[in-house]
């Protein structure tokens, strides 16, 4: 099977780190209680940017760091929850940022698994377009956007960030596994915006009887409890699955970098998989959850520290709204 070579990575982290104190000012919470049940100590968040610009600033870094023609990109993909317009794509700004005339745009809406997902989707492109040379990769997320400031136990959660990599087509060892349950939607969700027409009466679509009752706006909403014992599940579930699509054993793998949602998730997951901590990568006391751009940051950091190396096994793992879940395993 034709596999990918990721060539170079870049990332961006907005300049206001919000620390827990910081936190501890706007809801009823402490740094203790932050650290101690989600493992995040500071997180970033836009002071003003888009989420495109993050994108377009990430992408910059990984096409200077490959020293490509950004002409020879021939698609962006970006992963993301919190487009700034519903239309255009975050892709299509990218683009017009970084001059990658002749690539073909779309974003990609997976949540937190958004990545995974992309990385497979540019794959399949590869395989099945000899004439696409690069493909660049993206992930841009402003959790803040739908951050409910009011909503103690969410809003500690969440960063803003974003992350690429630009890959092309290799015989290297490439294998993913993507997987949804619709059924979970209820457990996690942000509305989108939208008006309310002459046409229809003043009624917000009902995603579930019990849960949804009164809420309006479109701010994120989670049923904690709930996502934690998925995530636990998902998380293992998926780097089996697409380790078995690998050929491979879970020990064959060399590092994990797993979406970065809580350090106690991260911790259990690892147990229920029978793999060592050691082989987590984990960056969650700077950057808290980024959503789909927590895979690519840490996997970013990762390279630029040396703590991955070329020849390595890495997996991807992700899991999140939709609820959605996945992997990938790679020779880097
Ligand atoms: N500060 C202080 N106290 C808090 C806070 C806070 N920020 N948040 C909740 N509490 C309180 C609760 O009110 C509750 O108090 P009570 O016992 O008096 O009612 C107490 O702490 C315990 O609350 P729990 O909800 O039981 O806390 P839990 O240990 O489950 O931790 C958490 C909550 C961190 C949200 C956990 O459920 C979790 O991590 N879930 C998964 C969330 C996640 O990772 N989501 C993202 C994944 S997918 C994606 O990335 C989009």
């Amino acid at each position: 099977m034709t596999g990918i070579n990721i060539i170079s990575t870049g990332s961006y982290a907005p300049a206001v780190a919000v620390t827990n104190d910081d936190m501890s000012k706007v809801v009823d919470t402490s740094d203790e209680w932050i650290k101690t049940r989600t493992g995040i100590s500071v997180r970033r968040m836009s002071g003003g940017e888009p989420t495109w610009h993050m994108g377009a600033c990430a992408s910059k870094q990984a096409i200077e760091r490959a020293n490509i023609d950004p002409a020879d990109i021939g698609l962006i993909i970006t992963s993301t929850i919190t487009n700034d317009f519903s239309t255009p794509s975050v892709s299509c700004l990218i683009q017009r940022e970084i001059g990658a005339v002749n690539a073909a745009c779309f974003d990609l809406g997976a949540a937190c698994s958004g990545f995974v997902y992309a990385l497979d989707t540019a794959r399949r492109y590869l395989a099945t377009d000899d004439n696409l040379k690069y493909v660049l990769v993206c992930a841009a997320e402003s959790l803040s956007h739908i951050t409910n400031f009011e909503d103690r136990s969410s809003c500690v959660l969440f960063g803003d960030g974003a992350a690429a990599v630009i890959v092309e087509r290799s015989d290297k060892l490439f294998a993913a596994w993507t997987g949804a349950d619709g059924t979970g939607a209820k457990f996690l969700y942000a509305r989108t915006a939208h008006n309310i027409h002459p046409f229809m009466p003043n009624v917000p679509t009902v995603i579930d009887d019990e849960t949804d009752s009164g809420i309006t706006h479109n701010m994120l909403v989670q049923n904690g409890k709930e996502v934690y014992k998925f995530a636990t599940k998902a998380l293992p579930g998926a780097a089996k699955n697409a380790a078995a699509a690998a050929g491979l054993d879970i020990d064959d793998i060399d590092i994990f970098v797993p979406h970065q949602a809580n350090i106690r998730i991260i911790e259990t997951a690892a147990k229920n998989l029978g793999v060592s901590m050691d082989k987590f990568y984990v960056n969650i006391d700077r950057h808290g959850n980024t959503s789909s751009a927590s895979i690519p940051i840490a996997f970013d950091e990762a390279v630029t520290s040396g703590a991955v190396k070329r020849g390595q096994k890495i997996c991807f793992v992700g899991f999140g709204a939709g609820l959605t879940l996945g992997a990938v395993i790679f020779e880097y």
